[in-house]
């Protein structure tokens, strides 16, 4: 009777020990981008803020430049739980959801104010839930930018591209737009860019300044158009099940951390696609071309039948709205 009730008194002992002895919740955050960019620096301030206000709580640690996983293994690392958050591109989520290809539409918005307001509108915030049904929770938009082409000849013309092949990411629709240039797509991870461009084993490809910065494409590559003419953001994404199973403070705490990483992240974004974009001029090793209005509405009318080619898979409402985006009202 006495062992049973010291037993009893040691169970109860247990249970209501203090929560702060109980492990801190650990997030790993995996990405594929070098820390001196948009995403880079917002898992950074995400880890800092985290460690500031939820110390002994929570405890971040950030993975980048593709050192845990690639964009395409990340999205399973998500579901067995080998990480808890990463940030891949909006170009990247084809085999989950087809509605988030309409950020690759090809001059679809004007600029990034324009992505900003959508990703801010009723339309684009509903489209953080377009992978609920596969498990995935999509936390916030972060920004990167708009993408530039670049080859080892000068790119003025969509015919200068014809017979090129061209590093995309893992997307139909970049697909579809590097057909319609009659040029030869190839899907690849990003780690594997640099060597790709170096060694020829593609000719040209397309990203933002900073991406094209940090990892020195602008050294295996001669001349780069500023044809603005796509664009690269992300998707800040969770398994959804680790995420509503947080405790509530933690989780609305964390909640509004991404708020002010995102902040850091977009604020970085706007900064390094004017910042990276002069130290590749100013590099001296390739040269950035300048389009003139016709021969970037020549890329234009090349490009944009391939929005009447997703439109049944997006949805019309969703292109509209994101069209909508463009003006300022
Ligand atoms: C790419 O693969 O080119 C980009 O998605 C990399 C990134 O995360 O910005």
């Amino acid at each position: 009777m006495r062992n049973l009730a010291i037993g009893l008194a040691l169970v109860a002992l247990i249970f209501s020990a203090p929560v702060a002895n109980a492990d801190p919740i650990k997030i790993k955050f995996s990405h594929v981008v070098a820390e001196n960019t948009p995403k880079g620096k917002g898992a950074l301030a995400f880890k800092r803020l985290v460690e500031k206000r939820l110390a002994g709580k929570v405890v971040v640690e950030v993975y980048p430049n593709s050192q845990l996983f690639d964009d395409k293994k990340v999205m399973q690392a998500l579901l067995l739980g080998d990480i808890q958050m990463a940030a891949p591109s909006l170009s990247k989520f084809n085999k989950f959801t087809r509605k988030l290809q309409v950020f690759d539409l090809p001059f679809l918005f004007d600029d990034i104010d324009a992505v900003d307001r959508f990703q801010n509108s009723s339309t684009g915030k509903a489209l953080l839930d377009s992978m609920k049904s596969k498990g995935y929770k999509g936390l916030a938009y972060w920004h990167n930018g708009m993408k530039q082409i670049s080859a080892n000849k000068p790119l003025r013309m969509p015919t200068d591209a014809k017979g090129l092949k061209f590093r995309i990411q893992q997307s139909d629709v970049l697909e579809a737009q590097f057909r319609a240039l009659k040029a030869n797509p190839q899907k690849m991870a990003f780690s594997e860019v640099y060597n790709a461009l170096q060694t020829g084993v593609v000719d040209g490809q397309e990203n933002t300044w900073s991406n094209i910065y940090s990892k020195k494409f602008f050294e295996v590559q001669k001349y780069f158009s500023e044809s603005n003419h796509g664009l690269i953001d992300y998707l800040v994404v969770t398994n959804a099940k680790f995420w509503d199973g947080l405790p509530g403070d933690i989780r609305t705490e964390l909640e509004q951390i991404l708020v002010e990483a995102t902040a850091v992240a977009n604020g970085t974004a706007r900064q390094k696609a004017d910042n990276d974009r002069r130290k590749i001029i100013e590099s001296g090793v390739t040269q950035v071309l300048t389009l003139s209005k016709d021969e970037l509405a020549a890329w234009r009318r090349v490009m944009q039948p391939v929005w009447q080619k997703f439109e049944r898979q997006i949805g019309k409402d969703v292109i509209d709205a994101a069209l909508a985006a463009n003006k300022v009202s």
